[in-house]
Parts: structure tokens; C-alpha cells; sequence
């Protein structure tokens, strides 16, 4: 673990800890096995995706290396870390590192049964024992991720503590190292392929180090919200491109966009000059005690606002945001909870003890409805795209006169637009990590 992380993790695991224990209190149990899982097969293969550990597993010991592992907290008692080292001469066997025989009870096995056995003995001395994670062995007699429990564990995952916001940093900085050189490999006319070699070599990142596979999109391609492919050719034109990646740093995930044009003076590049600064304009405005679908909803007057400016629309602003016409331009939510999980758990949740509050049906993709509140982190990450399958669907509406057809056409081959960074709410704004790091690494 590196020093900056590192010396922030025992802090990190008493706050856990002190968290952990109100949760199996009000929930009513002693103690708690939390599992990193295994890995799962394709379909009649012995092959697996990458392993991605339970993110509750992740919370306690942020090392990837961890298959087959669980801890064991009962409040009170130092946590204990039954470690899987298998032996095994296919793959490298995952050891313990050093730092976790300093934090937890460690005990390491190279046969599961064995640490299934351990576990179970372990268990015996308590009464009322639940589990986070899959399928857990019968001899461990446990209640399988309990509601009243999860729901109380998925609601604290929004605050970070100090060393996930160190990770969230470091994930930050190696995202933004990746997009520098994406961007070069866009300006020297790379393929998308190109260019994400690009970025994996900048972020020094394997595939399996992606905390969700990047989104590489050259003209209309950006359109496509989570584009997935990575076209060899290099297109004949050249209006935009899109490219949303980020980095990981044991376990905590940047997610960032940036828009490129294809050449300087374009209404193109007009409209992603615009859209930035109403993505910075907007993160002024966040404070303690506002709620992010106002955030969101505030984001929507303000591209109505640009597709009145840029004349894809021929009434005002405001007809246009009530004509519902910015959802056809940003069909997606403003943002999301950010930490072990891309999109971390708990965006609609109302209350520790759980409860829903879904975002209106018109922002039903909106992942993030809860009050906003310092130590939280969450992306902003607004766009603007040309989507013919949505602006085709709008044709046939009451906004369709309201939108002027020729301007979006000749728009229609950029894609879109998406501006994203990565905050922190503080106790009176936001601290933008994204731009902080692109500041410091992306200085002439
Ligand atoms: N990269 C997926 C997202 O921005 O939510
Ligand atoms: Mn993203
Ligand atoms: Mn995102």
C-alpha cells in the first residue's frame, strides 16, 4: 500500500469498525462474516471475467488479491482475516500482505475447507451471526445479507473517510495521466483502438485494473452513452470525440469524461466550451444541504439555456426545459455516488434503515436523489448528445416544432458532448478532484 493511503488505513478500519458495530446493534446481530467471494465462470468454461471482490469485502481490505478471503468482525474484538493462499501452480497464489497481519487477527490457509472449518468454530462462541456476501457454507449457520443490516451499510458507503478520499486522489490523478495521453493520441489522429492503448499505458492500467471498461467514442459514436467498441479505422472526418475512463487505487474508482473537437473554431467546439463552464458553474453552487435531483434539475435549466443559445431550439429556455426538450439532449442523470463501486450503492436510499426515493418519472435514469452532504463524493458529469434514435422518437411529440431540425442535423455527426468530474462536498462547496489533478498534471 502506498504511504499516502497507507499510513490513513488504520483510522479508516476503526471508523469501519465503529460503524460496522452500530449496524449489527441496531440490527440485532453480535457479529458479521463479510466475504470477498470467488471468482465466476462463463458458461460451460473454466474461464472467469476478472474477479471483482464483494465491495463490503473491499471496505475492510481494499487488495484485489483476496479471493476466497472473509473477515470476521464482532464488535469489541480486533477483526480477524481468514486469508485463502491455495496451493496452486496455475496461477500466482495470492499471500497476505505484510500491513494486514498489523490490522487484523490473520490466518491464512491453503485448503478452503480448512478456512471454512475456522470460520465456523469461530462462530460458534456467537449467537447471531450474519453474512455479506454469496452463498454462504451451511456449517456457518448464518443470516444471509439481512436487509436491516445492508441497508444501513449501503447508506454510510456515501460519506468517505480519509483514506478513501487518499484513493479517490491517487485514482484521480492516474485517470487523468490516462486522459493527457488519450488526448494526444486523439490530437496525432488516432484510432479509437489507438487511443485506448493510449489511455491504459498513461494510466498505467491493465484491462483488469479498469473500474469500468472505457467508453472511447470518435464523432457520432459519442452519441452512444456507454459506447463499447473500439474501431480499429480511422474515420474520414474528424468532429469530436468522446472518452469517458477512469483509474482504480485499491478498489476506489475515478470516473471521468471529456469531450475533445476535431478542430478548433467549430460550433462543436463552441458547444463543449459552453457546456463546460456550466458543469464548473454548477459545481459552485453545491452546498451542505441542497438535494442532488435540485442539482440535477438546475443542470437541465441551464442546457435548455445552451440549446436555446446554440439555436437547436427556437423558443426561450424556459419553454424548452418545460417542453421537456433538454431530456431528449441529456438523457442521462447528473451524476453518482463514487467510492469501491462506479456507481455506488445507496443513491435513492432515504433513511439507514432503508426506504426508496426514486426520482421523478421523467429523470427515472437519475442514480442519485439523496440530500447532499460534506464527505460525500459524486460525480457531475452533464452532457449534450445528438441521439437519432431519441431525436427521432421526438419528432413525433408537441416540443418536435420547438426544435430547429436543420441546426441539430448538421450537429448530429459530433455525437455529444459529456463533461465529468469526480467532488468532494465540503462543509461549505465542493472540492473538484478532477480539476485539481488535471491542474497540476496538465500544466503547459
Ligand atoms: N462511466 C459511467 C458513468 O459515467 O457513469
Ligand atoms: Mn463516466
Ligand atoms: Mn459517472
Amino acid at each position: 500500500m502506498d504511504a499516502h493511503c497507507g499510513q490513513r488505513h488504520p483510522e479508516h478500519l476503526r471508523l469501519v469498525a465503529a460503524q460496522w458495530a452500530s449496524a449489527l446493534e441496531a440490527s440485532g446481530f453480535d457479529a458479521v462474516v463479510v466475504a470477498a467471494g470467488h471468482p465466476r465462470f462463463h458458461l460451460f468454461d473454466d474461464l472467469a471475467p476478472f474477479f471483482r471482490p464483494n465491495p463490503h469485502f473491499a471496505l475492510w481490505f481494499p487488495d484485489k488479491q483476496c479471493e476466497g478471503a472473509a473477515v470476521l468482525f464482532a464488535p469489541g474484538a480486533r477483526p480477524a482475516l481468514y486469508f485463502h493462499s491455495p496451493a496452486d501452480y496455475w496461477h500466482q497464489s495470492a499471500q497476505a500482505p505484510d500491513w494486514a497481519a498489523e490490522r487484523f487477527e490473520l490466518r491464512s490457509f491453503a485448503e478452503a475447507d480448512a478456512l471454512e472449518a475456522a470460520v465456523a468454530k469461530a462462530l460458534r462462541t456467537h449467537r447471531h451471526v450474519a453474512f455479506i456476501g454469496e452463498n454462504p457454507p451451511r456449517s456457518w449457520a448464518v443470516e444471509a445479507n439481512p436487509a436491516p443490516l445492508i441497508h444501513r451499510l449501503h447508506y454510510q458507503r456515501a460519506w468517505k473517510t480519509g483514506f478513501e478520499i487518499a484513493c479517490l486522489e491517487r485514482a484521480t490523478e492516474n485517470g487523468v495521466e490516462g486522459h493527457i495521453a488519450a488526448r494526444e493520441a486523439y490530437h496525432a489522429n488516432g484510432s479509437e483502438f489507438d487511443i485506448l492503448r493510449a489511455f491504459l499505458a498513461g494510466s498505467g492500467q491493465t484491462e483488469a485494473d479498469l473500474p469500468y471498461p472505457c467508453i472511447i467514442g470518435r464523432n457520432e459514436h459519442a452519441a452512444v452513452l456507454h459506447y463499447q467498441h473500439y474501431d480499429r479505422t480511422i474515420p474520414a472526418d474528424n468532429h469530436g470525440f468522446l472518452i469517458d475512463a477512469g483509474a482504480s487505487h485499491l478498489g476506489y474508482g475515478s470516473d471521468i469524461s471529456r469531450t475533445w473537437p476535431g478542430t478548433e473554431a467549430s460550433t462543436f467546439a463552441e458547444l463543449i466550451a459552453a457546456l463546460d463552464e456550466q458543469q464548473r458553474a454548477l459545481i459552485e453552487t453545491i452546498r451542505p444541504g441542497l438535494n442532488y435531483l435540485d442539482l440535477h434539475l438546475a443542470m437541465h435549466r441551464r442546457i435548455a439555456e445552451l440549446l436555446n443559445r446554440f439555436e437547436l431550439v427556437r423558443c426561450s429556455a424556459d419553454a424548452a426545459y418545460e417542453l421537456g426538450l433538454s431530456r431528449t439532449f441529456m438523457p442521462h442523470g447528473l451524476g453518482h455516488l463514487l467510492g469501491v463501486q462506479t456507481h455506488d450503492v445507496g443513491g435513492w436510499q432515504t433513511m439507514p434503515e432503508g426506504g426508496e426515493t426514486p426520482p421523478p418519472n421523467a429523470h427515472a435514469t437519475l442514480r442519485l436523489t439523496r440530500n447532499i452532504e460534506a464527505g460525500m463524493t459524486f460525480t457531475i458529469e452533464p452532457g449534450l448528445y445528438f441521439i437519432p434514435m431519441l431525436l427521432s422518437g421526438l419528432r413525433n411529440e408537441a416540443g418536435a416544432r420547438e426544435v430547429n431540425w436543420p441546426k441539430v442535423e448538421t450537429m448530429t455527426p459530433c455525437g455529444g458532448v459529456r463533461i465529468e468530474d469526480n467532488v468532494l462536498v465540503t462543509d461549505d462547496g465542493a472540492q473538484n478532484l478532477t480539476r485539481e489533478a488535471f491542474a497540476i498534471l496538465d500544466s503547459p
